[in-house]
């Protein structure tokens, strides 16, 4: 049987913040994630601002209950869309062949696509995924990296095969 992924969801909207709207983009990821069999251990709801997106990516990176963190909205071009900022502060290493993968499959479906700045990576043995904040968007792109999750938790989990290269890289200099 495939792993089982314990995800946090992690959702940047000012105005859902504000209590304004309600959270539909992290309803929609916490319900396919739960369809596929992974469990929900995490949710916040932050403004968009990229202190306290940081710190909350940092804490659930650190906290070992958190195998992956799903983000949801900030990743546009307007002012106050910062997720990916927050996510690069934090992350050890990047991987860009997830958001490269989404954004690919994601023009197939629509131009706006490639608005998304959107990034993943890994911090503290936590992968990371940012997501669109709209629904439709989030489950498109959710999609596309579903069937290579529980592998790439995995590896990244798997401390038989040393450290990363970019770590013992690091330590060199
Ligand atoms: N990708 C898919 N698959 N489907 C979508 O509807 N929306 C786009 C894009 N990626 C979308 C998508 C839009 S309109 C924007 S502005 C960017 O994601 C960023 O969305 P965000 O600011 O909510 O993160």
């Amino acid at each position: 049987m495939a792993k089982s992924i314990k995800f946090a969801v992690l959702t940047s909207s000012d105005s859902g913040h504000a209590g304004e709207r309600h959270d539909i983009g992290g309803d929609a990821v916490i319900e396919l994630m739960s369809r596929h069999g992974h469990s929900l251990v995490k949710r916040e709801l932050e403004p968009d601002d990229q202190e306290r997106l940081t710190s909350k990516i940092r804490a659930w990176s650190d906290d070992p209950d958190v195998e992956l963190i799903l983000t949801t909205g900030g990743t546009g071009l307007a002012p106050r869309d910062v997720m990916p900022e927050a996510t690069l502060s934090v992350i050890d290493y990047e991987v860009p062949g997830i958001a490269e993968a989404m954004r690919a499959a994601s023009l197939q479906i629509t131009k706006m696509a490639m608005l998304s700045r959107a990034v993943a990576g890994v911090a503290n043995q936590t992968l990371i995924i940012n997501l669109p904040g709209n629904p439709k968007g989030a489950v498109e792109t959710l999609e596309v990296v579903l069937p290579v999750l529980a592998h790439a938790v995995e590896i990244m989990q798997d401390t038989h095969r040393g450290e990363h290269p970019i770590e013992r890289h690091d330590r060199a200099h």
